[in-house]
């Protein structure tokens, strides 16, 4: 194990001549070369007295996790898996729009160094060519003294050159949609650099007005109909699905949902959403 404020030294298999060094700042960044899970490990640092900002990021996960208990494939040498330990000083309600801001921090570094044009599937789907590149997984934890930490999970398909058939038609990387490689170390960087900026913002104004236009410009079930699923997709009720029409968020970052005329507030981490066809 290693503590270095390099972390594009971590990652071999990638170097490059110039990276945004200062993106990490004096932060401590973890790096391994392999661990279970980025998340677990920044749990078991923040227990620890770990300092907001602290990163922690891999090569490769033995047990990468994604939402709803499902598992993130985390193979060597080709994804980001980085996660983040902050200490948010907001009220609990307004903790789930941190992982909007990661999904905007993601997008906006694809874009940068990749210029490839990115979307956003609600609430924290990072799309390329209306297939999946990243997801975040955003765990709360709250003390026994009332403090609170959160770890800002973000896995990315940056170099993966395929995937397996039963997932190739909604998931991609980069590589796959770019026909270019992409230097990890870099694009983890400037993730971590505009994350700072939201963050730094959303802790100041404790609201998402000043990401609502962005956002809503890059999400990609704005104006769509849409199924809301209560509950696990695979196992849903007929009952447990809604239907409507996405409108974009709002300053909370819940999504806004037309039914009959009707506008409906969907928070973040109840549901599920999907395009009538499929994925988007
Ligand atoms: C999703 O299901 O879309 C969320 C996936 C989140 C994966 C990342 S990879 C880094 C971090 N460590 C984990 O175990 N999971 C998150």
């Amino acid at each position: 194990m290693t503590i270095q404020n390099k972390p594009w030294e971590a990652i071999k298999a990638d170097k490059a001549a110039a990276y945004p060094e200062n993106a990490f700042g004096k932060r401590p960044v973890y790096c391994y070369d392999e661990i279970p899970s980025t998340n677990e490990k920044a749990k078991e640092l923040a227990l620890n007295g770990a300092e907001e900002g602290t990163i922690v990021i891999a090569d490769r996960q033995s047990a990468g996790k994604g939402r709803r208990g499902r598992v993130w494939s985390s193979e060597k040498g080709s994804g980001i898996y980085m996660s983040m330990i902050l200490r948010p000083k907001i009220e609990t309600e307004h903790i789930p729009g941190i992982t909007l801001l990661g999904a905007l921090a993601v997008a906006d570094a694809i874009k940068k160094q990749c210029g490839a044009d990115v979307s956003i599937k609600w609430p924290n789907d990072i799309l390329v060519a209306k297939k999946k590149i990243c997801g975040i997984l955003t765990e709360m934890h709250i003390e026994e003294d009332g403090d609170c930490y959160v770890i800002l999970g973000i896995g990315i398909n940056v170099n993966q050159e395929k995937f397996p058939s039963e997932i190739e038609n909604k998931a991609s990387s980069l590589f796959l949609e770019t026909g270019k490689k992409t230097d990890r170390n870099r694009l983890a960087a400037y993730v971590a650099e505009s994350f700072d900026g939201y963050y730094r913002q959303f802790a100041k104004e404790q609201n998402l007005s000043f990401i609502v236009d962005r956002y809503n410009q890059i999400l990609i079930n704005k104006g769509k109909t849409v199924k809301i699923y209560h509950g696990l997709i695979e196992e849903a009720k007929e009952e447990q699905i809604e239907t409507g029409v996405a409108m974009g968020i709002d300053t909370d970052g819940a999504l806004l949902v037309e039914q009959n005329g009707r506008i409906q507030k969907v928070a973040a981490g109840e549901v599920s959403v999907r395009g009538m066809d499929g994925y988007v």
